[in-house]
């Protein structure tokens, strides 16, 4: 089993794990504190509108933390939403903020990289700024056979990280920036691209982060060569 449950050398020199250190950042902040917060995620709803997506399609948002997609989406009508997310507390604040609507999700706390879905389970896969924490070949290349078997064929796949102009760094932890290329590289073998956007995001402290969005859709077959 590869998972992130690794321990590393927090700023104060001090050994901890990603996950207490995702536990820790939830606990006792409000949302305005974190650099990645938006109250309404523009950008992932425009993709999700762009896919035509049916209200029964089964979604999983993969590092949502409290993020308010998840209430953007039972806004629209989504009846099959997942939040998956190593941290604990930041889901029981996503579940606090919503209340009732909270028992129309499923809730996941988990590390990505220790994630066993079925086999073409989700219709559906979003991750805006978790997948570029993996630092490591062996950990991007696991969370792509996760995604590739968690995805059915013909499924969709927004994807969101830094990208080459965007921060080095994001709460603390060292991030992999991806350009378009690079993005496709990684996914290519198991998924065709279709579109991406670039956006600045301003966060609530008045600062710019350059990320970039790709969309992708699962391949029936996986490509028979390596992609260079
Ligand atoms: C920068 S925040 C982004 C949160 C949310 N996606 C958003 O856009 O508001 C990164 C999130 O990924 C989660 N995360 C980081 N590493 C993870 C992992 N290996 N597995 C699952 N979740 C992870 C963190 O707990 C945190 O909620």
């Amino acid at each position: 089993m590869i998972s992130t449950s690794i321990i590393f050398r927090n700023g104060k020199n001090m050994e901890t794990t990603f996950k207490t250190h995702w536990e820790n950042l939830y606990t006792g902040k409000t949302e305005q504190e974190y650099s990645w917060f938006q109250p309404y995620p523009h950008t992932s709803i425009e993709f999700i509108e762009y896919f035509k997506l049916p209200k029964n399609a089964r979604i999983i948002d993969i590092g949502g933390g409290d993020s308010h997609l998840v209430d953007a989406l039972l806004q629209m009508g989504y009846t099959d939403l997942t939040v998956l997310d190593i941290s604990a507390a930041a889901i029981e604040k996503a579940k606090q903020r919503l209340g009732d609507q909270a028992l129309q999700v499923k809730w996941i706390v988990s590390d990505v990289n220790e994630f066993e879905p079925a086999a073409g389970q989700y219709d559906f896969w979003h991750d805006r700024a978790a997948f570029h924490f993996l630092t490591t070949e062996a950990l991007v290349q696991h969370y792509v056979d996760i995604a590739q078997r968690a995805i059915r064929p013909g499924g969709y796949f927004v994807l969101g990280t830094f990208s080459p102009i965007g921060p080095k760094k994001c709460s603390g932890l060292d991030i992999r920036q991806y350009s378009r290329a690079a993005m496709h590289a990684v996914f290519a073998p198991f998924f065709r691209r279709i579109r991406c956007k670039e956006e600045a995001h301003v966060t609530p402290f008045q600062t710019t982060q350059h990320f970039l969005f790709c969309s992708f859709r699962r391949r029936r077959e996986r490509l028979p060569l390596p992609i260079i």
